[in-house]
């Protein structure tokens, strides 16, 4: 049976924790779900380890979709979460749900947008209409030289404040889901017990509802220094399928991530 929205909800009321990682293609759909993986997040980090960018920047439209489509037609279990690219959706709602629309016909059951009260309108457009939203706040990739590079966010007092009001302003909008990536543990944890709808961390520590990584992360694909927040479960794994498997579990027994994985 295909997860749904529904069923991640409850698995958070439940207090059930959920497994997510990023995928691009069929046959890593088809191993990560039969790994036990509920979340396939068609993440624009494509942009990174299937383009050899160092943004997201120029991602297209077109891949999100044409990776969608990958992905869903490998998939017969998992729930499909799309990032809507640079540029797809900032300048109006009608902007974001003509593309979101064209996502969803692709075979994602949600599309991810970053940033915080600002998106307001937008994710209550969507989902008005039909259109279920994950909101991503935190080191949001997408404006990067905004931030001024990849690094730690809410991590001041004033900082922290807004992270917390922006998740509570995207939740009474309308997002179903919170992706929160680098930010304090604490401040997720707090944010977690501030929200009804299930958040997914990165770098966020363990009090989240869920887990993401990028799948090359944890399978030991990168270049340079290992991001403190990853972790490589090819380490111990014999193969690809177990390695996934081990994530799951790590997940869901709140093994991953640990205290040297936080901020
Ligand atoms: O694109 C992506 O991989 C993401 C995750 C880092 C959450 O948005």
């Amino acid at each position: 049976m295909r997860i749904t929205q529904t069923t991640l909800q409850k698995m958070h009321e439940n207090h059930e924790k959920f497994a997510a990682l990023t995928c691009y293609d069929a046959i890593f759909a088809n191993i990560l779900e039969n790994a036990g993986v509920e979340v396939l997040l068609v993440g624009d980090s494509l942009g990174n380890v299937l383009h050899g960018d160092n943004t997201t920047l120029s991602v297209t439209l077109d891949d999100m979709i044409y990776h969608t489509r990958c992905v869903a037609r490998g998939s017969s279990k998992a729930f499909i979460m799309t990032d809507m690219p640079f540029g797809s959706y900032q300048a109006s709602p009608e902007q974001a749900f003509q593309n979101a629309s064209r996502i969803m016909a692709a075979g994602a059951h949600m599309v991810k947008i970053e940033g915080g009260k600002i998106m307001a309108d937008t994710v209550e457009f969507l989902a008005r209409r039909g259109i279920p939203v994950c909101a991503h706040i935190g080191l949001t990739p997408q404006s990067v030289h905004q931030l001024g590079g990849y690094k730690l966010q809410g991590n001041s007092e004033k900082s922290a404040k807004q992270l917390l009001n922006d998740a509570k302003i995207l939740e009474k909008a309308g997002a179903s889901l919170l992706v929160m990536e680098v930010v304090p543990a604490k401040l997720a944890k707090e944010i977690t017990r501030a929200l009804a709808i299930p958040t997914i961390g990165i770098g966020a520590g363990v009090n989240c509802s869920a887990q993401v990584l990028v799948l090359h992360d944890m399978l030991g694909l990168f270049q340079g220094k290992k991001p403190r927040f990853v972790k490589d479960f090819m380490v111990g794994a014999n193969n690809i399928q177990e390695a996934v498997a081990n994530y799951v579990v790590a997940v869901k027994t709140g093994q991953f991530p640990g205290q040297e994985h936080e901020f």
